[in-house]
């Protein structure tokens, strides 16, 4: 079956691959373009996650985003109609107050945003509020281990789960979100044996980042994938494209083609109808061509 044809992934599909199949495969992307070629590449599960923050928005952590703008970002995905399991990241505080409060913020990702599940970070602490929305039918993707929106209270972005309690807790938490209703949590920056253990012990599938091979699915942030921030990648990113390398590169040849007159061609430029002169035979402006006049026979691609 092509890519194009793929049946939906479903919440129940995700959680069926939980020692099954190959280890899935989730992205993230946070607008139209970057969405629907994730799906034409065939991804699994597409996050709009709050890293937007940092690579889209420049913030230096996730704590400024909002609700609206995340669920402007993940309407934007949604437009590109993936068949993989959209999944929307709630912010910092849309879900830290009552459960009502994050369930009618949980349900604006679902009928504004169009998502097809949330994500939490945090485990035992959390586990009330993820019963909650799954509760109200809105399926919930758990997040332990490093968890960005805890920035200050871990002391910056640091690997958890170094020692056998610090193991052991995370081990209470996905016990904790599996029994809440999670239907996966996502392990992140954790030793490779740690996320062994929690995976060789979670009934649900943990999709990790920088957490080692041992996971049931990999994920990581479109953008530190293909090389397009600006500064280094953390030591668990692959590189598959230098996109800031090559976009700057575009657009120096842009520019000097611009600058010295190489664009746009004649090929690039649309001759006026039957040998007239546009304008009426008044001299060409210096610098910039009239502007086109579009009629229904005009087709800017011709
Ligand atoms: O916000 C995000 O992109 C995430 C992934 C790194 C899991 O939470």
């Amino acid at each position: 079956m092509s890519e194009s044809v793929r049946r939906k992934i479903t919440v129940p599909a995700i959680r069926a691959r939980k020692g099954a199949g190959p280890p899935i495969v989730a992205l993230t992307a946070y607008d139209f373009p970057s969405a629907a070629a994730l799906e034409e590449a065939g991804v699994e599960i597409i996050l709009v996650g709050d890293s937007l923050g940092m690579v889209v928005l420049g913030y230096e952590t996730t704590l400024p985003v909002s609700m609206d703008v995340m669920v402007h970002h993940t309407a934007a995905a949604a437009r590109a109609k993936p068949s993989a399991l959209l999944v929307a990241d709630m912010p910092f505080l849309s879900y830290h107050g009552s459960r009502e409060e994050a369930i009618r913020n949980a349900g604006r990702f679902v009928q504004e945003g169009g998502a097809e599940a949330v994500k939490i970070e945090g485990g035992r602490r959390r586990a009330g509020t993820v019963r909650a929305i799954v509760e109200a039918d809105i399926p919930v993707m758990g997040h332990i281990g490093l968890t960005p929106q805890a920035f200050h209270a871990m002391g910056g972005f640091r690997v958890q789960g170094r020692t056998s309690d610090a193991v052991q807790e995370l081990l209470d938490d996905v016990r904790a979100l599996e029994d809440a209703g999670a239907f996966s949590v996502v392990l992140e920056g954790m030793p490779a044996e740690a996320a062994r253990l929690i995976t060789s012990t979670a009934g649900i599938p943990t999709i990790g980042i920088g957490a080692g091979p041992y996971c049931d699915g990999q994920i990581l942030v479109l953008h530190d994938l293909l090389g397009w921030g600006a500064g280094p990648s953390p030591k668990f990113v692959r590189r598959y494209a230098e996109l800031r390398r090559t976009t700057v590169e575009a657009v120096r040849s842009y520019a000097s083609d611009v600058r010295s007159g190489r664009f746009p061609s004649a090929a690039e430029s649309y001759p006026a109808a039957n040998g007239e002169t546009a304008g009426g035979g008044a001299s060409a402006p210096k610098r910039r061509a009239a502007p086109l006049e579009r009629s229904d026979e005009d087709d800017l691609e011709s």
